[in-house]
């Protein structure tokens, strides 16, 4: 089943210059593309439109303050469970949880700072692409 999903390299991967490595993780998995990337900062709006489900919690601030505090690396990647396949490849949220092997297991500690992003479902994927790149069918 191919699909396509939203994937970004937070602020602390590019400062940490682990975009190549993360980058690498996804291009190296069969049939998958990256059909979009652009690095960018990212401002209060689009990051409140992003993080729409968390609004008004205890952590949407500092993840804010964090997420607008240097460039980001903003992708979309299309190919075959690509939804699925992108979140494995990340670990789960908690970056100390997260097993090696995964991005966030092998590169992580804090929870806030814990280097990718990617959609969790279909409907997520296309309302974060809409967001991110308004101009790509
Ligand atoms: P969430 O959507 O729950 O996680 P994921 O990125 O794995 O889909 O949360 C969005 C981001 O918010 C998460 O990547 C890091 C940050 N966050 C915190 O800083 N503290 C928290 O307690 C949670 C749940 C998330
Ligand atoms: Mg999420």
């Amino acid at each position: 089943m191919s699909q396509r999903t939203l994937v970004l390299l937070k602020p602390d991967a590019v400062r940490r210059g682990l975009v190549g490595e993360i980058l690498g993780r996804i291009e190296q998995k069969a049939d998958w593309t990256i059909s979009a990337l652009e690095l960018r900062r990212l401002g209060r709006e689009l990051l409140e439109q992003h993080y729409a489900e968390h609004v008004g919690k205890p952590f949407y601030e500092p993840l804010v303050e964090f997420m607008s505090s240097g460039p980001a690396v903003a992708l979309v990647v299309e190919g075959e469970r690509v939804i699925e396949g992108v979140r494995a490849l990340a670990g789960p949220t908690d970056p100390i949880a997260a097993a090696p092997g995964s991005i966030r297991g092998d590169f992580g500690t804090i929870v806030r700072e814990n280097l990718i992003h990617a959609s969790d479902s279909e409907e997520s994927a296309e309302r974060e692409i809409k967001i991110f790149f308004p101009g790509l069918a």
